[in-house]
């Protein structure tokens, strides 16, 4: 990480010091900049234009930009942050009257004409090598999910306030897009928890017939130690199920709602009904409604209030259904806990399934392990969960990768050719060393006894 630099600091060449500082942060956020476009353009499928930045900047080559970072996200925080200062959202593009619409030239002389930009290459519809890390990278609020949104525009909300316009509009960001790509299949071993979650919001809807309103579940909460994969599978469930599945991330709501929350559940659970069959997705439950000392202020009392309020709602309509996630269940006030009539313990992978998970990403990345071989990963593995596998494939790849870079710098190999080589079992065994489980033993005990006295499967 870059360190911060302070302009009040005094030493005998501090000028010269500042200015080099500033130099070198201008480069780096330069740099920032390309490779936020480059994996802009590579997760929207641009390869053609993809490959002209990285020849012309060596984007990519070196660095790839972080797991929790991308350009969707620098922006959306950006217009919230606009939003809490101006309470409107920035404008960002403005439209250019005719005489101003000139076609970017390249070296400043030959504008690119429409005949030439036809006869660039098209995109070649080849298979983009799967990135089994991808569901990090991913935000939910992409522009697809407008697509899904199109036959039923907001505009029918004319007769409300434009306050309540703004918020719903923000709210409608938060579905998540059927094209995710995340299915089923992506959630490792956790076929019980999948098939309670499609007999609350699938099948009723699959199957009308045979489900009374009274049978249905109107909420489930998933917990769970971090990283079991209960995000996931709901984004699955998300991609698979035949309703609206608007996600509520409960930091960023509380953080970019600040005071307004109690407002926006109402907003909320509006739009859910607007759009039903909805699922509300609240990721991250408790902190949103825990039980502590210091979120009980009075803006946070009536926030809770009114999401219990909007629950007990939607109890009566069977179009919205509430599915959330915690990893601190002991730390959900008990009001909101009882709306939850389903309570699914997300456990740790037992020995087989996490045979199955480090198959899984071995797969991903072409990597194939002998049976035995799988046995001593899975014997080492005890207490990890799918993410801290997960976190160990990475590790095996990415030491491959620079196992490869020390070979091309010394000379050793070709850059262009050949990718990293296969991994063998020394190469697991090296990133087992260096990874730890998120999670203790003892504390796994925890999520038993708590799910003995309130869970509900
Ligand atoms: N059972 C699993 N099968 C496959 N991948 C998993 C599994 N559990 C976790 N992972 C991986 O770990 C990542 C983090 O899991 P996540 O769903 O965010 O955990 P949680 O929400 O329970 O804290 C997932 O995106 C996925 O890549
Ligand atoms: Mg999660």
């Amino acid at each position: 990480m870059m360190e911060m630099y302070s302009p009040y600091r005094t030493s005998s060449n501090t000028s010269n010091t500042y200015r080099e500082h500033l130099k070198k942060e201008g480069q780096e956020r330069k740099r920032n900049i390309l490779h936020l476009i480059l994996k802009y353009l590579l997760d929207n499928n641009l390869h053609s234009v993809a490959e002209i930045l990285q020849n012309e900047t060596q984007a990519g080559l070196y660095y790839q930009v972080c797991d929790n970072i991308d350009l969707d996200i620098v922006l959306q925080e950006y217009q919230s942050y606009y939003y809490t200062k101006f309470q409107k959202n920035p404008k960002i593009l403005k439209k250019l009257a005719e005489n101003e619409q000139t076609p970017i030239k390249k070296d400043n002389k030959r504008p690119i004409t429409r005949e030439k930009a036809q006869s660039v290459k098209p995109e070649k519809k080849e298979e983009k090598k799967e990135d089994p890390f991808q569901f990090e990278i991913i935000t939910l609020s992409k522009d697809q999910s407008f697509s899904e949104i199109e036959s039923k525009p907001l505009c029918d909300f004319e007769n409300y306030s434009s306050e309540w316009r703004e918020m719903a509009e923000q709210i409608i960001k938060q579905i998540i897009p059927k094209t995710l790509g995340i299915t089923f299949k992506d959630c490792i071993s956790l076929d019980e928890t999948f098939e309670t979650l499609k007999e609350a919001i699938v099948y009723p809807l699959n199957y009308p017939q045979l489900f009374e309103k009274a049978c249905t579940w109107k909420g489930i909460l998933l917990y769970g130690p971090p990283g079991t994969g209960k995000t996931l599978l709901a984004k699955a469930l998300a991609c698979e199920a035949p309703s609206t599945f608007i996600n509520v991330t409960s930091s960023a709501f509380i953080s970019k709602w600040r005071g307004e929350s109690e407002k926006m559940v109402k907003v909320l659970f509006d739009v859910a009904k607007f759009y039903s069959p909805a699922t509300i997705f609240i990721d991250e439950i408790d902190a949103l409604a825990s039980t502590s000392r210091d979120s009980n202020h009075e803006a946070s009392r009536r926030f809770k209030s009114e999401l219990l309020t909007q629950i007990d709602g939607i109890m009566k309509s069977e179009e919205v259904f509430v599915l959330a996630t915690t990893n601190t269940p002991w730390a959900i006030d008990n009001a909101l806990l009882r709306r939850f009539e389903k309570r699914i313990l997300v456990p740790l992978p037992g020995e087989n399934a996490r045979g199955r998970i480090f198959q899984y990403y071995f797969q991903k990345n072409g990597h194939d392990f002998k049976n035995d071989d799988l046995a001593e990963f899975v014997r080492s593995t005890e207490n990890f969960s799918g993410s801290d596998i997960r976190t160990v494939c990475k590790e095996v790849e990415m030491s491959l990768v620079r196992e490869k870079l020390e070979q091309i710098k010394l000379g050793k190999a070709d850059k262009r050719k050949s990718g990293p080589r296969q991994a063998k079992t020394g190469d697991v065994i090296n990133a087992l060393k260096k990874i730890k489980p998120c999670i203790a033993k003892g504390d796994y005990q925890k999520y038993i006894e708590w799910g003995a006295k309130y869970g509900a499967t």
